[in-house]
């Protein structure tokens, strides 16, 4: 049984885990070098920061490939319910086809491939589904369906140009 959430808490708010009866704390606070005391009950890890490129490349692979766009693909429950899972089967089977889908061999991706594909929940189009976002463009398109998957890549992906007929939104530039 753990208690506490984990949360970062000033030393001076560091109290005991309620005991229920013949129950017994994990831990009990933590302090770390920077004076942060840890949640009690609650065993954390700091996270070592990793600054050597070359160590981050080896994490983190994807670091070394030509990275253009990052397509999102709602599978949210309203999203799902109008084909999401479709409509991300055939950007994973058009994009992998193509070898434009960054990832490991062994899952089929190219390690040097240009478009990152991920699955994400509602970004509230849930009205207008399937919700499809490409980065860094900023475009936001509804109503996607598995049959204009081929389109988005070819058109939009490959060549630059958005899919106006599916495009509801393109966000702004943010402010410098
Ligand atoms: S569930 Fe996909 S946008 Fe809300």
């Amino acid at each position: 049984m753990q208690f506490g959430g984990g949360s970062w808490q000033n030393k001076m708010e560091c109290r005991s885990p309620r005991v229920s009866k013949g129950v017994t704390p994990i831990v009990d606070c933590q302090t770390f070098p920077d004076g942060r005391v840890s949640a009690p009950g609650f065993k954390m890890t700091k996270p070592k920061f990793v600054t050597d490129r070359e160590q981050l490349e080896k994490l983190a692979p994807m670091l070394k490939a030509p990275i253009k766009r990052q397509v999102f693909v709602c599978t949210g429950k309203s999203c799902n319910a109008v084909g999401a899972q479709d409509v991300k089967a055939e950007f994973t089977r058009i994009l992998e086809e193509k070898g434009l889908r960054q990832g490991k061999e062994s899952k089929g991706r190219n390690p040097m491939g240009e478009v990152i594909l991920t699955e994400c929940s509602s970004i509230g189009f849930c009205s207008v589904g399937t919700a499809v976002m490409v980065y860094p463009d900023g475009t936001l398109y509804g109503q996607v369906m598995a049959e204009d998957v081929a389109e988005i890549v070819e058109e939009h992906l490959e060549k630059g140009k958005v899919v106006g007929r599916l495009a509801l939104m393109e966000l702004s530039e943010p402010a410098a």
